[in-house]
């Protein structure tokens, strides 16, 4: 909710910014002409006496003249509201055809006898039901199928009175609290009524400025083919005047910030990558030198599959994945020891990150130079609150090229961010077994630093198996993370309920 109110004092303010201009502006014709009309007195001008005066019927010239006079100071409103009653459709209806219960009672009064029978014989199915409850409640009662009533004159009275009401509504009939009751009979409604007098500064408004002049309001073809523009005078567009917004299709924010996203990665010299998420824990993690006892590959942090339960992975790969894990293979590292198991390995699951793509992407491509990012969705078994969804999005990022360094990815992703709107980046020292050194990404936002994101250069045991030779230099972002400060949400979920109208109103990223 303050989110739209956000947006509402956004406009206002841009009013106000406006409001100066157009106080200085020239008067519209409508005001030219309202304004010499009520300098002819003092005191207040009803509307039927400005639109008599002003040679106008339409109200809501007069009304918006009136607005603008009143913004410059040059005339003063004073509103009163009434409180009135009019006929809603069925009253309308009611006024044409007569009330329910008065053709009812018009039907059963000249027919002697008539019976419910005939009643739906000769009414609309959906008067016959009810029109009987309101013959019921004005005292006639229904027996075995049979009318009767003790006291008919009091019916009818009732009944005339009901009719006069509909006939000429009025606020003070007591009538009012009955037909409050009946659907779309009657509608209360409020009216304002305005009347405007001439202050002091609309009185010294040079006669000259009050002279209607011809401006030309829309541009047509015939216009331009003619030469009558050269010498036209043109009415300018009232920025300030209150417009409705137009609700047109537009992308979901989320999408939005992909791709400006994706436009930055782009022009930043890389490649997008786009991979599936179904992947096995050999890359998601044995390829990342992530131990195979390690607490976030069990059951509560990842979603392992039923089916594929199992993808088969290349032997000499697994070879390699256990040589290294078990003993640091032909890398000076010991390896995490203990005993490899490339069952696990082979296991499926939906990605916990993107780096299980990137990496890949390194493995097919070990030596050419690359800068490539990705922006796409991860799962990890999270329990859902402010904060944590269990599918959300990464934008990951690696640059593999001779020399690449700590520096390179320090200032690479500080362009990022301050592509992104955020100036204010860095980095902390961190760990992730598959980086050395690790770092964590934090960006100030609001006065606060807050982490979007960890990065490092890939150690030995990632890229020696694979065949990489030079160093390179990767990263994992939230992508949701951003998108709550990029919206200014304190709920992440907001981002996946749909609720239009919030929808409608998110800014265009
Ligand atoms: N994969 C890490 C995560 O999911 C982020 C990361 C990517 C860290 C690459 C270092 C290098 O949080």
């Amino acid at each position: 909710m303050w989110k739209n109110l956000d947006l509402y004092l956004i406009r206002q303010g841009i009013q106000d910014l406006f409001a100066t201009g157009s106080n200085m502006a020239e008067l519209t014709n409508p005001e030219r002409r309202m304004l010499r009309a009520i300098r002819q007195r003092e005191g207040n001008w009803t509307l039927e006496e400005v639109l008599e005066a002003c040679d106008w019927d339409d109200q809501a010239v007069a009304v918006a003249a009136g607005h603008g006079l009143s913004n410059r100071g040059h005339v003063k409103i004073s509103e009163t509201s009434e409180t009135g009653v009019i006929l809603g459709i069925e009253g309308q209806k009611a006024k044409e055809f007569g009330l329910l219960e008065a053709r009812l009672w018009e039907f059963i009064s000249s027919n002697k006898d008539a019976s419910m029978k005939d009643l739906s014989a000769n009414f609309e199915r959906h008067e016959a039901g009810p029109g009987v409850g309101l013959l019921k409640g004005l005292g006639v009662t229904l027996d075995a199928g049979k009318f009767s009533c003790e006291n008919p004159d009091n019916v009818s009275k009732q009944i005339a009175d009901r009719e006069a009401f509909i006939e000429s509504p009025t606020i003070d009939n007591p009538l009012i609290e009955h037909f409050k009751g009946r659907k779309n009979l009657i509608e209360i409604v409020e009216a304002v009524t305005r009347t405007w007098s001439i202050t002091s500064t609309g009185m010294q408004v040079p006669p000259s400025d009050l002279e209607e002049v011809v401006k030309i309001a829309e541009i047509t073809p015939e216009l331009l083919q003619s030469d009558d523009w050269k010498n036209a005078e043109f009415r300018p567009y009232d920025v300030s005047l209150e417009a409705s917004m137009p609700k047109s299709g537009r992308s979901h924010p989320m999408q939005a910030l992909i791709e400006r996203i994706r436009s930055i990665f782009l022009e930043m010299g890389f490649s997008e990558l786009v991979d599936d998420y179904v992947q096995t824990a050999g890359w998601n993690m044995d390829a990342l030198f992530i131990p195979q006892d390690h607490p976030a590959r069990e059951m509560q942090d990842t979603f392992y599959l039923d089916n594929p339960k199992q993808i088969e992975l290349d032997p000499k790969l697994l070879a390699d994945w256990k040589a290294i894990h078990e003993h640091g293979g032909h890398t000076e590292s010991t390896g995490w020891g203990g005993e490899f198991d490339p069952e696990i390995s082979q296991k499926g699951l939906l990605r916990t990150h993107t780096t299980v793509n990137t990496i890949q992407y390194l493995a097919n491509n070990p030596e050419k130079s690359c800068r490539v990012f990705a922006i796409d969705r991860v799962f990890r078994k999270e329990s859902i609150d402010k904060t944590h969804l269990p599918e959300f999005h990464q934008i990951e990022g690696i640059i593999m090229e001779p020399g690449a360094n700590l520096g390179m990815l320090v200032t690479t992703l500080k362009t990022f961010y301050e592509k992104m709107g955020y100036p204010e980046v860095r980095v902390r020292p961190a760990y992730f077994p598959y980086t050395e050194p690790s770092l964590e990404v934090e960006v100030k936002w609001r006065g606060k630093w807050l982490e979007l994101g960890g990065a490092g250069i890939f150690r030995p045991e990632v890229t020696e198996p694979l065949g990489i030779k030079d160093p390179v230099c990767a990263w994992g972002m939230g992508l949701e993370r951003l998108a709550m400060l990029v919206l200014g949400l304190d709920d992440i979920r907001q981002l996946y309920i749909s609720d239009l109208e919030w929808l409608r109103n998110q800014p265009i990223l």
